[in-house]
Formats: structure tokens, sequence, C-alpha cells
């Protein structure tokens, strides 16, 4: 119970952010405290921080934090949900300057869970993250987040995003409707 609820607690206040795609994630990015994360914080701190890393890693072997999230991005579409930095003007700028194949946010699918498998990958980190003992102060928390996001398996992700084709192809069917698990 009281495990439960300090973890709460402190997710309420933990704002996180990554990209993931089916080989790889980019670093987790945690902001400071009481920190705001407006347009300008959101480009400058994610996009052209951890997000534009992961586009531009060397690799393309080794863990899920060491090779490139895409082997090409031209053939590739970054994709985020509808939060206001990532709709912002200054946020699409960015992604309409640095991604060879930038969709506009109007062509992203709706803000819908059954759509982001993103959403997926935050509900199974915060999963994990209830099954460690309690951690018993910010930082400690901060620590076990950066394992459970380093810890993610390859056949995670590719599940997550290989999903994809089928989930569009039902929600087409069901006229935009909820697809359920
Ligand atoms: C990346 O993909 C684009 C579009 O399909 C292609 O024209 C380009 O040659 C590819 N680049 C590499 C390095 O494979």
């Amino acid at each position: 119970m009281s495990r439960q609820s300090s973890l709460l607690s402190f997710l309420l206040i933990l704002w996180f952010g990554g990209a993931m795609s089916a080989r790889a994630v980019s670093e987790l990015h945690i902001p400071p405290p009481k920190c705001t994360v407006n347009p300008k914080y959101y480009v400058d701190e994610i996009l052209a921080g951890p997000c534009q890393d992961s586009f531009t890693r060397k690799r393309y072997t080794g863990t899920i934090l060491q090779r490139r999230l895409c082997q090409n991005m031209s053939n590739s579409v970054f994709q985020q949900d509808g939060a206001p930095a990532h709709t912002s003007k200054l946020s699409q700028q960015w992604c309409q300057l640095n991604l060879p194949n930038y969709w506009a946010k109007e062509v992203w699918p709706g803000n819908s869970p059954d759509l982001s498998p993103i959403e997926n990958l935050w509900a199974y980190v915060k999963n994990e993250l209830s099954e460690l003992p309690a951690a018993s102060n910010l930082d400690l928390l901060k620590n076990q987040l950066k394992n459970v996001w380093a810890d993610i398996s390859p056949d995670l992700l590719k599940r997550l995003m290989g999903g994809m084709p089928a989930r569009m192809r039902k929600c087409v069917d069901l006229n935009g409707g909820n697809i359920g698990k």
C-alpha cells in the first residue's frame, strides 16, 4: 500500500519523455523538478537532445540505447502525441527542418493509445517500476526509472511496433472506434 502510494505520488511530479522505434529507444529525458516543458524547452532539450541523438547514432547494432532508432530516417515517420509542446509551431518547425520525412501534426492519427505504441511502453515501464522496492526519494526513483528503461527488451519494442498495422486496420474497420486490447 505505502509502496504503491509513494510511487504514485512520485510519478505525479515526475515527468519523463523518450522516443521509441521497433529496434531502439532514445535516452530517457527527465526534466529538473518544477521545470515546465514548454515548446522551447521541448525543442532545445528533448527534440534537439536525446531524440536527435537517437536518430543520428552511428551504430546499427548493440543495445537498444546504442543503436540508431531507425536505419534510414527517410523511410521513417516520427510521430508524437498531441501534447501542446509537440504540436507547437516551434516543434513542428524543428521537425520539418531536421527530419527528412516530416508529417505535419494534421496527419498524425487521432490522440489514441490504440495508435500510439509508446503509450503501451509507458504502461509497461510504470508497471515494472511498481514491482520494485519503493524508492525513498526522487533520485532513487529516477535511477530505477532509467534502469527499467535501459532493460526494455528488443522483443517488446518489436511486438509493440509490429502490432501497429493490424491495429490500424482494426481501427479503420471500426470506423475509428475503440479497438480494445
Ligand atoms: C534512405 O531512403 C531513401 C528513400 O527510400 C533512399 O533514397 C536513400 O537512398 C536511403 N539512404 C540510404 C543510406 O540507404
